[in-house]
């Protein structure tokens, strides 16, 4: 194997192998592992035509002392069951979704980039429905898929910092839809919007879909905001709201800036409080914490600016949540499954 762990981005890098298992009828196969990296599938599956799929996104860390850390499968094993109930599709139990990760893992450690590279193994779970049937409706039967690969940063700066533009035209998630929910629909629905401000050179921000006065989420992370109070101390900001994806490493730092003596508020943000926020930043899997230098309102024509470093806090939660996922500091909530 021949792979360049510092050059490693976002992207997909082929693995040994991906892991299976198919529920027909209610019952669930045991996951296996194959090299074949093709499902077949029918051309008039459900989850082709009707969208009737969803997905996760976890990942392994090689730590200072040389052990696989898991961080916290079981909430991602929990979020894709509702995903899948949201969906009405036979969900897969918390236990085989374990099992199968552990099973890519053991299949494709070799894969796992080292200590230090700021490289990690990711695991992208699928569950589709594969019932062929060209009625508009939910098919029972479904396809289960452990696809992992090892990736580098997900924002090209990583923890540099990136610029974001309101986006009020193009609506992701409906606020009694399927944002709450890991579903490709909401990736297909957001890629104009995302793809109109890459074009500009930004991250796209969502706002609300119902009055567009809200944030949402920054590109497919969550936002979170670090504002001073009048007597010094910090605030962790997060926004309320039921078109997002609960986002894990967002309920992660939560827990570590109120260890920190933070106050956690999660509740409706409008745009023009950014104004009164001193550090921003999208959060997620993929990108840890991805600050953001400053907000484009092209609508109102005003700029937020949060400077071109990562600001002090954020920076601080930054490493607090690393330390944990390499093993360099005490895993006090037992976030991480330590596999030797
Ligand atoms: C739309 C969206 N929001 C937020 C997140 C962050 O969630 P998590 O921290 O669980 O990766 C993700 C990534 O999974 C996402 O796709």
């Amino acid at each position: 194997m021949n792979i360049d762990w510092s050059k490693l981005t976002f992207h997909y890098t082929e693995t040994d192998y991906i892991v299976r298992a198919a529920c027909k009828n209610g019952v669930w196969e045991r996951p296996y592992a194959t090299r074949d990296k093709m499902i077949p599938i029918h051309a008039a599956a459900t989850g082709l035509h009707y969208g009737q799929e969803c997905f996760e996104g976890l990942k392994a860390f090689r730590g200072v002392d040389g052990k696989v850390r898991i961080f916290r499968m079981k909430e991602n094993a929990k979020r894709m069951y509702h995903s899948a109930e949201g969906l009405l599709m036979t969900p897969v139990p918390v236990e085989l979704f374990c099992e199968a990760i552990l099973l890519a893992l053991e299949k494709n450690i070799d894969f796992l980039p080292p200590y230090g590279t700021g490289a990690t193994l990711y695991f992208r779970p699928l569950l589709v429905a594969t019932t062929p049937d060209i009625s508009v409706g939910p098919g029972k039967d479904c396809e289960f898929v452990v696809v992992p690969t090892p990736i580098g940063p997900y924002f090209p700066n990583g923890f540099k910092g990136m610029p974001a533009i309101v986006n009020r035209t193009i609506d992701r998630a409906a606020p009694q839809g399927t944002g709450c929910w890991k579903v490709g629909g909401n990736y297909a629905a957001s890629f104009r919007a995302s793809e109109a401000a890459h074009a500009m050179g930004y991250e796209c921000m969502f706002t609300d879909a119902k009055t567009h006065k809200y944030i949402d989420e920054c590109t497919a992370s969550n936002f979170i905001a670090i504002k001073q109070r009048s007597d010094l101390t910090f605030e962790y900001l997060t926004p309320r709201s039921t078109a997002i994806l609960p986002s894990i490493t967002n309920d992660s730092l939560m827990t570590l800036a109120r260890e920190m003596g933070m106050k956690v508020t999660r509740r409706h943000i409008r745009v023009e409080e950014l104004a009164d926020i001193q550090e921003a930043a999208a959060c997620g899997t993929a990108c840890v914490i991805s600050p953001l230098t400053k907000v484009v309102d092209p609508d109102k024509n005003i700029t937020y600016s949060f400077g071109d470093k990562p600001g002090p806090v954020l920076t601080k939660l930054y490493h607090a949540l690393q330390d944990i996922q390499y093993g360099r500091t005490e895993d006090k909530h037992g976030w991480c499954l330590v596999v030797e």
